[in-house]
């Protein structure tokens, strides 16, 4: 039975999955590469804790902790490496791409390719993006380029990254670069990916690069963030007007506990207003579409964060608790706000089993469907990820992918029961 009823989506609606070089090219050498060198030991050594720290307070440990320990108990786990070796193989994980129907993908450029010493371009990996880019029209599936998925060259790193105002002529320079080199070969341009998530992970908790425990150097970044979006729109649209652009916000559905008590409604709105809407409100006159990632409905009870009670849901393998169809109140809330186009850049979970994907995307269809019957104007949906990836200070053993890589035997791709399913339902979808 086909859950996806076509009728419901605008046509040329994107189809996509979303991926980031670091997290799938191999080879990469930037600021988080030297960091899991240096941290990898350390990273094994307390990966428990970490782990049982993280995930949703009513479990104890990780769902499948027996069946990774060894994964993530091993240094090796936390080190990028060769990746998945996508920088090479980019146009075989395309033919699987287009074979699953799907019209659109979100990549990220590597900025330490492109500029890996100060100032100085790498015509090879500028040529790589340009074949990249090529490749994928080739295949009729939309480019959406995204200039920065957290990695920064070592260089750039060194010199204080975000966190100097005085370094984002840098940023701009590299922008600029990118608008004269791929500006007419694209449509859609992500600038920043999860501006609150890399502030709130590399400066305020810690856990992230620079490691950073400062709420200053927290407020620092996060403006000049502000700062570097708007700056870099600007550039981007003087050289191509025709560009749409926007950023992958993380927005989470976020919930009031007890939705009658003053207490957490007033909670609720707060966090609503500082982690979903905060920065978007900034780079109001500065986006065309709003592109947000959507994996987390989070209650707060006044004072704390929470969950559900007794979720009766599943949980994925990171022990995040699952509710795909928060999707919708939160499509109408954005919709509600900026009443632009909306695109929903990532989405998805870690589930190596498969045991929840399809539901996930069943779920995850409906609650579009429901928004898009109330007017919404969804313009496209990619699933975090294509392909299983490096997922950050986790490391490997998360399994994000609708295609699995056995990275022990050649890299080998398998396309999981999942993405079948979901490439029956795009079967006879247009392209764009
Ligand atoms: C990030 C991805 C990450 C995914 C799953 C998003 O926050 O943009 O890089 O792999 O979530 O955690």
């Amino acid at each position: 039975m086909k859950a996806y009823n076509k009728k419901l989506f605008p046509k040329n609606f994107l189809w996509g999955a979303s991926s980031s070089s670091h997290q799938v090219e191999g080879g990469t050498i930037n600021d988080w590469s030297v960091w899991e060198l240096a941290h990898a030991t350390d990273l094994a050594k307390h990966a428990q804790t970490r782990l049982s720290s993280a995930v949703y307070h009513h479990l104890t440990k990780l769902p499948i902790w027996d069946d990774i320990k060894q994964n993530a108990i091993d240094p090796n786990n936390y080190v990028s490496g060769q990746g998945v070796d996508h920088y090479r193989r980019y146009k075989e994980d395309f033919d699987l791409a287009a074979s699953l129907h799907l019209n659109a993908l979100r990549f990220s450029l590597e900025w330490s390719r492109i500029e890996p010493v100060e100032g100085e371009w790498n015509q090879e990996a500028i040529d790589h993006y340009h074949d990249y880019i090529a490749e994928l029209k080739k295949r009729g599936i939309t480019p959406m380029l995204n200039i920065w998925h957290w990695a920064m060259p070592i260089w750039f790193a060194e010199k204080g990254g975000l966190k100097k105002r005085r370094n984002l002529k840098y940023f701009y320079r590299f922008v600029q670069k990118i608008a004269d080199e791929y500006g007419h070969e694209v449509k859609y341009v992500i600038t920043l990916n999860e501006p609150n998530v890399y502030t709130t992970l590399s400066y305020l908790t810690g856990e992230w690069p620079p490691q950073e425990k400062s709420g200053i150097a927290f407020i620092r970044v996060y403006w000049n963030l502000t700062r570097v979006h708007r700056q870099s729109y600007r550039i981007l649209k003087r050289a191509n007007p025709h560009l749409q652009i926007g950023i992958a916000a993380q927005l989470a559905n976020i919930a009031s506990k007890r939705p009658h008590n003053l207490m957490d409604v007033i909670q609720t709105e707060w966090m609503r207003y500082f982690w979903n809407w905060w920065f978007i409100r900034r780079m109001r006159k500065e986006q065309d579409f709003v592109g947000f990632n959507y994996y987390f409905t989070d209650y707060y009870r006044f004072g704390k964060f929470d969950g559900p009670d007794d979720p009766p849901l599943p949980f994925s393998d990171l022990g995040w608790y699952l509710e795909p169809e928060g999707l919708y109140p939160l499509l109408l809330r954005v919709w509600d706000h900026y009443k632009i186009p909306i695109i929903i850049t990532e989405n998805g979970l870690a589930d190596q089993n498969d045991n929840y994907r399809q539901w996930w995307l069943e779920q995850t269809i409906l609650a579009m469907e429901k928004a898009l019957g109330e007017g919404v104007d969804l313009r496209g949906y990619f699933h975090w990820s294509l392909l299983d990836n490096f997922e950050w200070s986790t490391g490997w053993w998360p399994k994000f992918g609708l295609i699995e890589v056995d990275r022990e035997h050649g890299m080998k791709r398998t396309i999981r029961p999942s993405a079948r399913w979901l490439a029956e339902q795009l079967a006879d979808t247009d392209s764009p």
